[in-house]
């Protein structure tokens, strides 16, 4: 009867064992799933509607105008991507992809205002949506600010100085 008794446990042991195989291996399969879905995610280009694409900013720059932004600027998003726009904000360690450095010249000459003000209208995981938050005025002011960040050495006011050539670089600061 004992006999019987261990015989038993041991089947009975043997059969949660490979059900713990096969558990354990589908949660590593379903890791590399996420893993790998998560990694096509990050490179994934923000689809923007064309017709979003060529919408051009109806807000004029102006001191007043980019004061306004900076102050919701301030408020809404150097908590992610820093003052100054470096993407190096408090909270920017936290995020997983880290929020982008609107400073690069490079890459934001790559992208539209209407593209800017769509994806600030409506997020991206772990950005939020700020189409409920904040009016379409005070998004287009954000183009415009976003817009000054990337602006060392392509000025978005052509300032017509005869001797801007010196000068041109060296960005006001505050
Ligand atoms: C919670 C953190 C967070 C906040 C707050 C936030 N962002 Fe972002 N932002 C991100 C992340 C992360 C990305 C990159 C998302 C991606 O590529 O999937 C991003 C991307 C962007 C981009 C696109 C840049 C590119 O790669 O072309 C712009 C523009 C932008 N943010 C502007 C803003 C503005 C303006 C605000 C405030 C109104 C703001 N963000 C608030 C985290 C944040």
């Amino acid at each position: 009867m004992c006999e019987n008794f261990l015989v038993a446990m041991s089947t009975d042991a043997q059969a949660n064992l490979k059900t713990r195989k096969i558990l354990f291996a589908s949660l590593l399969a379903l890791i590399c799933i996420v893993l790998v879905y998560a990694a096509f995610q990050r490179d994934k280009p923000w689809i923007v509607p064309e017709e979003v694409k060529k919408r051009k900013n109806p807000i004029a720059p102006s001191d007043s105008t980019l004061k306004a932004a900076r102050g919701i600027y301030m408020h809404e998003c150097a908590q992610c991507h820093g003052e100054h726009g470096k993407g190096d904000g408090p909270e920017a360690m936290m995020h997983d992809p880290p929020p982008s450095d609107i400073t690069d010249t490079r890459h934001m000459n790559t992208v539209t205002d209407g593209e800017i003000f769509y994806q600030i209208s409506e997020g991206r995981k772990p950005m939020p949506s700020f189409k409920k938050r904040l009016t379409e005025d005070q998004r287009w002011g954000l183009v415009l600010l976003v817009r000054s960040f990337s602006a060392s050495s392509a000025p978005p006011i052509q300032e017509k100085k005869p001797d801007a050539g010196k000068n041109a670089t060296a960005a006001p600061k505050e």
